[in-house]
């Protein structure tokens, strides 16, 4: 066992995990987080997406020990953040994918949402490929990718009354 120091959506998380947890482990097991989803475990469909310093990482590939001292955003911490910042209701990106109809059964969601949110970060008016590229990592297996693209430049546009 080890204790981690883990900053979590804008929170300090003091926990003890063993030493070859996985961040998502620590998050789902320990932290109850479970918007992270554990699909592949292995690296292949996105699911486990969050951000680490604002980027886009695989918790199922990432070792807890090594993102102490960063910042770690998962699905949990957009609508507080928004909130924070003076918004109102849930976070512009989750609203733009419901108001698009851009999921099915949601499990990919929460990784299509934070990989879309780096993305609008650090382009706000991005390409359809650029869209596309930067959700190449999020699999989603039951709709087609149109209404989550559609989503996304929905996003960008901020049109969202
Ligand atoms: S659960 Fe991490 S990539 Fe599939
Ligand atoms: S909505 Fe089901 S996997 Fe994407």
């Amino acid at each position: 066992m080890r204790v981690l120091r883990l900053h979590v959506n804008g929170d300090c998380a003091e926990v003890a995990a063993p030493e070859h947890w996985t961040l998502l482990e620590v998050l789902r097991y320990k932290l109850g987080l479970t918007g992270s989803k554990q699909g592949c475990d292995k690296g292949d469909c996105g699911a486990c997406t969050v951000l680490i310093d604002g980027v886009p990482t695989l918790a199922c590939l990432s070792l807890a020990a090594t993102v102490e001292g960063k910042q770690i955003t998962t699905i949990e911490g957009l609508v507080p953040a928004h909130r924070a910042a003076g918004g109102e209701g849930v976070d512009p990106v989750q609203n733009a994918f419901d108001k698009t109809g851009a999921l099915q059964c949601g499990f990919c969601q929460p990784g299509m949402i934070l990989s879309a949110k780096a993305l609008l970060a650090k382009n706000p008016n991005p390409s359809l490929k650029e869209i596309q590229e930067s959700l190449a990592g999020n699999l989603c297996r039951c709709t087609g990718y149109t209404q989550i693209y559609e989503a996304v430049v929905l996003a960008a546009k901020g049109d969202l009354a």
